[in-house]
């Protein structure tokens, strides 16, 4: 059994003392920061081609698009390893300051495939696109990171470094440093005179996507480490992925001008829409939503993408919080273009049989990128009332 390391040397020990402020919400405050995570799980080494050029990118996608090699029960899988390292992973954790704050209720934000933590954070009108900035009007407190192999988090080896088990780990260890309040150090806040609980007692998970994978991954596995789950653009059904990777119009991130090595694959503009962006165009988003959605995406990891079956599709049977699916209406990768009608709430309990309140909701005209649509916010609240209504 090999072992794959990833150690990052500048961020060993406690989070960067370096943290900076970001920006001052009208209803809060956040902060930037880099904290070290060790985290070790099973991976695979996968019969995957090397992708270093254009053409062996779109080779990568048809092959992982053709039936009979997604039929291979193995999973493509040649040889079992532990994936294992310390990793320098980016975050942001904003605090509510407003009057009816929810200090004791913290949300983590888990992002997909395509994206960085910034998917949760809309620099482009972030009073309408910013599920932080509504977040915190809200009441509620929320930590953004970037998962390993996106954004200003370490950049791992993308065959065998980076693997859906060790983001599940990665997940669950910054939950436990939050917990113990050892994510952050608490005298940062001082710059603001703010008092701040670095000890939540509820934490609620929330993921977006292939985030979404590793947040029910982390809700089957450990449930009693969360206090509620919301499930964005993410569900199991019929349709679930059949739209292939061949519809990313993927280019090789290096020759489109990304500081990335072999195995990282980057959508083009086209493929962004095609993934993220759906809906009347005349009324569900705009030019500069599509330019601002493409302005921030980040290459993928293929052996990432391989790595799904690692923690997908686990049984939810003693998760006893709450959880939310909110699926967007139109969303071509997970739904086929129509999420109405693939699942429901009756299904969805085969998986969640014991959750103290599981609600499916459909927000409508809206493609995958829910942030990036023109009726966001109304989408944020579902999730807001949600967890209200479950005293979170
Ligand atoms: C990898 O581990 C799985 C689960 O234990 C096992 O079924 C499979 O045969 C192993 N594959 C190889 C190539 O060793
Ligand atoms: C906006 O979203 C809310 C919440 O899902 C929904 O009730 C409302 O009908 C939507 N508005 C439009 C114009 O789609």
């Amino acid at each position: 059994m090999a072992i794959y390391t990833a150690t990052s040397l500048l961020f060993l020990g406690a989070a960067s003392a370096a943290a900076i402020a970001r920006s001052t919400y009208p209803h809060g405050l956040c902060h930037q920061f880099d904290v070290a995570i060790t985290a070790e799980a099973p991976g695979a080494v996968y019969a995957l081609p090397q992708v270093v050029d254009d053409i062996t990118t779109v080779q990568w996608a048809i092959q992982a698009d053709t039936w009979s090699w997604k039929a291979r029960p193995d999973h493509g899988i040649v040889k079992n390893i532990t994936i294992a390292g310390t990793y320098n992973i980016h975050a942001q954790l904003c605090v509510p300051t407003g009057p009816g704050r929810k200090t004791n209720v913290l949300q983590i934000a888990t992002h997909g495939g395509h994206y960085d933590g910034r998917y949760w954070d809309s620099e482009y009108k972030p009073e309408e696109h910013s599920y932080v900035y509504a977040s915190l009007a809200a009441g509620y407190s929320i930590l953004t990171y970037d998962r390993i192999g996106a954004g200003k988090s370490d950049i791992p080896d993308a065959y065998n470094g980076v693997q859906t088990g060790v983001e599940l780990d990665i997940l669950r260890q910054l939950t436990k440093k939050a917990r113990e309040g050892s994510l952050f150090p608490a005298n940062s806040w001082s710059d603001a005179g703010l008092e701040v609980s670095t000890k939540p007692d509820k934490i609620v998970h929330v993921g977006h996507s292939f985030g979404s994978v590793v947040t029910t991954a982390f809700l089957a596995t450990y449930p009693e480490e969360t206090d509620g789950g919301i499930i964005t653009g993410f569900a199991l059904n019929k349709y679930f992925g059949a739209t292939g990777f061949s519809s990313w119009y993927a280019q090789y991130a290096a020759t489109a001008g990304w500081n990335r090595g072999s195995g990282y694959v980057v959508n083009q503009k086209s493929g962004i829409q095609v993934v993220f962006f759906g809906g009347d165009p005349a009324t569900a988003f705009t030019q500069e939503l599509l330019d601002y959605g493409d302005s921030i995406k980040q290459p993928v990891p293929v052996g990432e993408l391989a790595s799904g079956a690692q923690i997908i599709g686990r049984p939810g049977t003693g998760l006893k919080a709450p959880i939310q699916f909110v699926l967007p209406e139109f969303d071509f990768f997970i739904c086929g273009g129509d999420c109405k009608g693939l699942t429901d709430v009756a299904t969805l309990r085969e998986t969640w049989p014991a959750a103290s309140d599981l609600e499916l909701v459909i927000q409508p005209n809206t493609g995958h990128a829910l942030p990036f649509h023109n009726n966001a916010t109304a989408g944020f609240q579902l999730s807001f009332d949600f967890l209200a209504r479950n005293g979170l």
